[in-house]
């Protein structure tokens, strides 16, 4: 027990260590997974989370700087709790932080726990200005910046080195919790929940209702968010759906469609009138776009791929092609992304996304429109290739094309759309 602190102070540290621990091995485990919902349900355990994933190259270099670098991956867990906590966070003092982390340790090797309780006083003793100060100093600038190697070494090729600190910077705040009020709610479903500010329109997409959600416990336990007159929805997630501009009555296919975000803002555009496809390779995140749909009498779900599509999916007046990407412009909300991002990586995904583009083109009627769009702010993905596409496919013509760099009120997104020549 630590002098003078409650032992229900304790207890619950224990218990957030424990649950981070547990979320960190989880996620760090598979590529590309989400933050576990569990956490989400605890304030505490997730603001800590986040912070070990925002603040890992940083976190990773002090601890390897004060040993030999072979740090075992259960205790690397459990110094990025205590580091987070101790220099980011301001819930515990120094010495429960140490004493937590030590006690956790023990229980698998004693001799680790002594190399942790060394470790963490030399760290967390000299005060957080002082050692955030030697890494500002002495670090490489990745780690200044708290990216991966990787993820610096794209950026840092096509952006300023004061671009690329503003936008490192802005990455590390959370990213802001916009709901849009969907059009057609019901009336009892009309009063606008509490915990709620209206935002102003953005110009890709002026009719939409959007409001900042402040008060998260009010604004889903409300009449109005049980009856689904609102939907959790990004601002920049709107552009692709408003250049694809859908109108009642046209044959139209999302084929990359789960869990449904950008498909609700369509089955809204075609008023129940015509016909959506809905394509998604994975079933289970289908049956989401099924949920969000609430059963629009347009709207047709098929699990199958964007490149061997079913002959009915065809002859259509407007195709959404939502491409898997690196997700680079979403890291405040995927942190994990900054880590798991290299270049390989992404030029593998770009072949993923050319191979849709080109099988989706001739599913298109003559005149008919295609929006490409991601959530990445890489070229490659983006504009180079588009621009690909349009040199290998006679007969499309690119109509328009924007670029959204993540903001305090968005995330990063590109969108173009093509335009298949009658
Ligand atoms: C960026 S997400 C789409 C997000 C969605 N449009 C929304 O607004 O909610 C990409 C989706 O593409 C799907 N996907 C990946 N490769 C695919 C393929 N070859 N064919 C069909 N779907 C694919 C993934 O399962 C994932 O659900």
């Amino acid at each position: 027990m630590t002098m003078g602190i409650p032992p229900k102070a304790e207890r619950r540290a224990a218990q957030v260590l424990r649950g981070v621990e547990a979320a960190l091995g989880r996620l760090l485990a598979r590529a590309g997974a989400e933050v576990p919902a569990e956490t989400a349900g605890d304030p505490t355990m997730h603001q800590v989370l986040m912070t070990v994933l925002r603040r890992r190259a940083t976190l990773d270099w002090l601890i390897d700087r004060h040993s030999d670098g072979r740090t075992r991956p259960r205790t690397r867990r459990v110094l990025w709790w205590a580091l987070a906590e101790g220099l980011y966070l301001d819930g515990l003092p120094v010495p429960v932080i140490v004493d937590t982390a030590v006690e956790d340790i023990k229980a698998i090797s004693r001799g680790e726990a002594s190399f942790v309780n060394a470790l963490l006083r030399r760290l967390l003793s000299p005060g957080r200005e002082a050692v955030l100060a030697a890494v500002r100093e002495q670090s490489p600038p990745w780690v200044q910046l708290d990216l991966g190697r990787p993820l610096y070494d794209a950026w840092s090729a096509r952006l300023s080195p004061s671009g690329l600190a503003a936008l490192a910077g802005l990455l590390q705040s959370p990213a802001p919790l916009v709901v849009r009020r969907r059009q057609g709610a019901t009336t009892e479903a009309a009063a606008t929940p509490a915990g709620l500010e209206a935002l102003p329109a953005v110009d890709w997409a002026p009719s939409a209702e959007l409001y900042r959600c402040l008060d998260p416990g009010a604004c889903f336990a409300s009449p109005a968010w049980q009856a689904q007159a609102f939907y959790v929805q990004d601002p920049s997630t709107l552009l692709a759906p408003a250049l694809l501009a859908v109108r009642p009555g046209e044959r139209v296919a999302d084929l990359c469609s789960a869990p449904g975000g950008k498909a609700v803002v369509l089955s809204e555009a075609l008023g129940g009138s015509g016909v959506l496809f809905c394509v998604d390779r994975s079933g289970v995140r289908l049956a989401r776009v099924r949920e969000n749909l609430l059963a629009a009498a347009t709207a047709r779900t098929l699990v199958a791929d964007a490149c061997d599509l079913p002959p009915e999916v065809a002859a259509l007046d407007a195709i959404l092609l939502d491409v898997p990407c690196s997700n680079t412009g979403v890291v405040r909300r995927r942190p994990d992304v900054r880590w798991h991002f290299t270049a390989a990586g992404r030029d593998e995904l770009a072949a993923t996304q050319a191979a849709i583009l080109a099988a989706a083109a001739p599913r298109l009627r003559p005149g008919g429109r295609m929006v490409y769009s991601t959530c990445s702010l890489e070229p490659q993905e983006n504009h180079d290739q588009v621009a690909a596409f349009l040199r290998a496919t006679p007969g499309f013509v690119l109509e328009d094309e924007r670029q959204l760099d993540p903001d305090a009120g968005h995330d990063g997104a590109y969108a173009a759309r093509l335009v298949r020549r009658r």
